[in-house]
C-alpha cells in the first residue's frame, strides 16, 4: 500500500525534491548570470554603484525563480494526469499561511530593491562639493564639449580627469538626444530648450566612446564622440593645447570639419571620413559647376540653407539648418575653403 498523502514521510521526500530541483536551476541561473558578460568593466564610481544595485537584483531574482520554477518542475511530474484520466481534480481552498508569506516576502524584497535604488540614484546625482563643469552641446549629428577656464575652450572630444567629478550640462540645438558612455553608466537625454545635467567620476584612464541613445534623425547611428580619461596632469596639458590652438582653429577648415561634425554624415576623401547619410563632398565642386554657381558660394549655400539645392538621391530637412548660427564667419569661412579644396 503506498503512504497516503500529507504522511510526514511522503511530506519530507517532496521537500527534499523541491529543494534539489530548486539548487538545481538556481545553478543554471546562475552561471548564465555569471558567465556572460552583461555589462561592460565600469569605469566610474556612478557604474560601480549601478552594478551593485544590478547584482542585488540578481541574486533576489534567482533565488525567487529558483523556488517558482522548483515547485513547477516538481508539480508538473508528480501531479501529472494519465492521458485517459478525465476526472475532475481534488476541491482545493486557499492556504492562508501560504498566502501571507508569499504576499509579505515579495513585498519586503522589492522595498528592498527600491531603497537601494533610491540611495544609488541619489548619490549618482551628487557631484560633491566642487565638481569640474563641462558644458556639452548635441546637435544633428555631433557633439561638442566647452571647458571652464579663463579661456573657455572648446573641443569634438571629451577629456576628463580620473578621479574627479564631473558635473556636465547637456543641451541640444535641435532635437532630442541621448548621452551615454556605456562603462561610465549614467545617461542622460539632451533636451532642446531644457537645460539637463549628469554626473561622472571617472576611475580609469583610458579611451571611452560616448554614444548617442535616443533615435535623432537619419545620423543618429553615426553621433558619436571620443572620450579619454586621462592623469589630472595631462588633462592641464590638454586645455593648455587648446586654448594656444584655439586662435587658429577658427581658421582651420580641418578642424571646424571635425568638430561640426560634418564627418558622421559625409564622405571627404581629405578628411578620412566615409559616411553615407548625405551626400559625398569629394565632388562638390564638380556638382557646383553643373548648377551654374560659383563653387565657393554653392559650398557655402549648402551649409548654412542646405534645402536650397538637394543632391539627386537624396531627401530635403535631413541636415540641420542651425550652422549659420553654430559656426562663427570665420569658421564658415574656412570651412568652405577647406570643402572647396583650397586649402
Ligand atoms: Cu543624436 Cu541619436
Amino acid at each position: 500500500m503506498r503512504a497516503r498523502v500529507g504522511s510526514p514521510a511522503v511530506r519530507r521526500g517532496s521537500i527534499v525534491r523541491i529543494t534539489v530541483y530548486g539548487v538545481v536551476v538556481g545553478i543554471l541561473a546562475s552561471l548564465v548570470a555569471v558567465l556572460i558578460p552583461w555589462l561592460p568593466t565600469s569605469a566610474s564610481e556612478e557604474m560601480d554603484r549601478i552594478e551593485f544595485t544590478f547584482w542585488f537584483t540578481t541574486v533576489i531574482c534567482i533565488g525567487v525563480f529558483s523556488i517558482v520554477a522548483a515547485v513547477i518542475v516538481y508539480s508538473v511530474l508528480k501531479f501529472r494526469a494519465h492521458p485517459d484520466d478525465d476526472r475532475d481534480g481534488p476541491p482545493i481552498h486557499g492556504h492562508t499561511a501560504l498566502e501571507i508569506y508569499w504576499t509579505a516576502i515579495p513585498a519586503v524584497l522589492v522595498t528592498a530593491i527600491s531603497v537601494v535604488s533610491a540611495i544609488v540614484l541619489a548619490k549618482n546625482d551628487d557631484a560633491g562639493p566642487n565638481p569640474l563643469r563641462i558644458a556639452v552641446t548635441a546637435q544633428q549629428f555631433a557633439w561638442s564639449f566647452e571647458y571652464p577656464g579663463e579661456d573657455p575652450v572648446r573641443s569634438g572630444s571629451l577629456v576628463l580627469p580620473v578621479r574627479q567629478s564631473v558635473k556636465l550640462t547637456l543641451r541640444s540645438l535641435d532635437v532630442i538626444h541621448s548621452f551615454w558612455i556605456p562603462e561610465m553608466g549614467q545617461k542622460s537625454d539632451a533636451v532642446p530648450g531644457v537645460e539637463t545635467t549628469l554626473v561622472l567620476t571617472p576611475t580609469r584612464v583610458g579611451s571611452y566612446t560616448l554614444m548617442c541613445t535616443e533615435l535623432c534623425g537619419l545620423g543618429h547611428a553615426t553621433m558619436r564622440a571620443r572620450v579619454q580619461v586621462v592623469e589630472r596632469k595631462d588633462y592641464n596639458a590638454f586645455l593648455q593645447r587648446e586654448a594656444a590652438g584655439g586662435g587658429q582653429d577658427e581658421n582651420d577648415g580641418e578642424a571646424v570639419f571635425a568638430s561640426a561634425g560634418c564627418g558622421g554624415c559625409h564622405a571627404f576623401e581629405p578628411a578620412g571620413t566615409d559616411a553615407e547619410v548625405g551626400p559625398s563632398l569629394d565632388d562638390v565642386a564638380a556638382r557646383a559647376e553643373a548648377t551654374g554657381v560659383a563653387a565657393d558660394d554653392f559650398i557655402r549655400q549648402s551649409i548654412v540653407d542646405p534645402d536650397a539645392v538637394v543632391a539627386q538621391g537624396y531627401q530635403p530637412g535631413v541636415m540641420p539648418k542651425t550652422y549659420e548660427s553654430s559656426l562663427s564667419d570665420e569658421q564658415l569661412d574656412a570651412l568652405v575653403q577647406y570643402l572647396g579644396g583650397n586649402e
